[in-house]
């Protein structure tokens, strides 16, 4: 099916637009290039832009609360089922499946060109009893093939990559399997067993190993899962894809992250961040994370465990990327930032290292230090656009997808003066020390310019309203969208 195949939406856009008579095609040049940067101001088109995927976690049961279908359907191109694949909800007792739960999920995922991440086949679990107390091991060899064979075909052609055995190894220093019923009743070759199955099964799905604690690299439990994929890679045992789940603390990602990444991917293996959430959603730490996927390309997507906190099963942790009431959460901004959407990467945005000059979209002047001037301190204005290295911006992101934005004349950058925050505060340059007072949120805007929020205030860049002269001062106030808060980059 081709909704099955990645296709960037600013492709499909741009197809759409040659398809058209010529003249048609002139009297929508606009809005295409509008639909092309609209594009990558959602999680799921930025990551597309790469060739990824970004998803989430889905329950049933919310997909009649308009609000998260809206969030969902704008944002997400891959949907996990939070639950209703799983074997206590699809074999509930021997040979009796049950599979509405989750054709709900996935007929919503095909009528808005989401794809799926089947989860999860094998599983100590969410397994119901009656599979747990099998003690006959060709008995529940035959359990566990038919549970795969009946789900992938029911699934069968819907499924982007299935999560074929969750989570088989055990925690602390020991690499080994953990302990469950398919370890303790089949032995070590469960594993390599439903994967045959579930390659013989769906030809066309890809088969992934996913478990959780296995993003630091030197960690006993990533050890023993990198040989079992070594070892299968080496043997011809099936496996395409290996999910790192992710539920980070307030830390985010250890620093080897990445490193694990690049490792497993070297096997042979696609790589996938699965199931992500961190502890009250630090922005870096968010970023952090997704920047370990973007450099590394086999990581082909991220799936987060949920949308909104009041979705999350880590209740009271804030673990998400929109609030109770789906609002953006600055995670959000720096996921979208990482992913090179919403501000860099595509032509017309700011691209970090680069210089601009900043224009303010109401006086037409550019952002300037008076000339000469190149103390601590010193009050900025707006001036006629001269080319003037007092003129000159450097723009720099940093990990939380803000700007520094450097002035080249003085090598200093703009500030709000520490500790002032009050609408009116006029900006001056400071030396660079990091402080948010530093950092500048850039927000695209229709027109094209952006609006810059300062980190520390909250408020916006501007010319004071009806101010246009030489000399203007520049200045904070609260962001109104006022075209004398609108400044473009060139
Ligand atoms: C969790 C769900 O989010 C909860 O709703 C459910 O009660 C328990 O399972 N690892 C996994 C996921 O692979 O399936 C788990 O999902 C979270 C940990």
């Amino acid at each position: 099916m081709s909704w099955l195949n990645e296709e960037p939406r600013l492709r499909r856009a741009l197809s759409l637009a040659t398809g058209l008579a010529a003249g048609t095609v002139l009297a929508l040049a606009g809005p295409a290039n509008l639909a092309a940067h609209a594009a990558s101001g959602t999680l799921g088109a930025a990551a597309a832009d790469s060739g990824r995927y970004f998803g989430t976690a889905v329950a049933a049961g919310k997909l009649g609360d308009s609000t998260y279908a809206t969030i969902l359907d704008r944002e997400f191109n891959m949907i996990t089922p939070e639950n209703e694949m799983k074997w206590d909800t699809t074999e509930p007792s021997r040979g009796n499946f049950n599979f509405g739960p989750a054709d709900q999920i996935v007929n919503h995922a095909t009528a808005h060109g989401q794809r799926m991440r089947g989860h999860t086949l094998v599983w100590h679990s969410q397994l119901p009893s009656w599979v747990s107390s099998i003690t006959d091991a060709n008995t529940l060899r035959s359990v566990m093939n038919n549970h795969i064979t009946t789900e992938m075909n029911h699934f069968k052609g819907k499924i982007y990559a299935w999560d074929v055995v969750n989570e088989a190894f055990a925690d602390g220093g020991s690499g080994q399997h953990r302990s469950s019923v398919f370890q303790n009743v089949l032995g070590n070759g469960f594993i390599e067993e439903a994967f045959r199955t579930a390659r013989a099964t769906d030809s066309s799905a890809k088969l992934c190993y996913n478990d959780y604690n296995i993003e630091n690299w030197s960690d006993a439990k990533t050890q023993g899962v990198y040989n079992m994929v070594r070892d299968f890679k080496s043997r011809g045992v099936p496996i395409d894809c290996v999910g790192f789940q992710s539920h980070f603390g307030t830390g985010g990602p250890p620093a080897s992250f990445q490193t694990t990444l690049s490792n497993f991917a070297a096997l042979g293996v696609d790589v996938q961040i699965t199931e992500l959430d961190i502890a009250q959603a630090p922005a870096t730490a968010y970023a952090n994370t997704v920047k370990a996927c973007m450099n590394v390309a086999r990581c082909t997507g991220i799936t987060v465990w949920g949308i909104r906190d009041s979705d999350s099963w880590r209740t009271g942790e804030n673990p998400l990327l929109f609030d109770n009431s789906g609002n953006k959460k600055p995670a959000y901004d720096a996921v979208l930032s990482a992913l090179g959407g919403g501000g860099t990467g595509n032509s017309g945005d700011i691209v970090s290292g680069t210089v601009y000059s900043l224009t303010g979209a109401a006086a037409g002047r550019a952002l300037d230090v008076p000339g000469g001037q190149t103390a601590n301190g010193t009050p900025l204005q707006v001036w006629d656009a001269n080319g003037g290295a007092n003129q000159q911006w450097r723009a720099s992101q940093n990990g939380d997808g803000s700007y520094t934005l450097t002035n080249v004349g003085s090598g200093r950058v703009l500030d709000e003066p520490g500790g002032q925050t009050g609408n009116g505060t006029r900006m001056e340059i400071w030396d660079a020390n990091g402080g948010a007072n530093q950092h500048w949120r850039a927000s695209r805007n229709g027109d094209g310019s952006y609006t810059l929020t300062n980190a520390a205030s909250g408020r916006a860049l501007e010319v004071p309203a009806g101010q246009s002269a030489n000399g203007s001062p520049v200045q904070v106030w609260d962001s109104n969208g006022g075209a004398n808060q609108h400044w473009s980059f060139r």
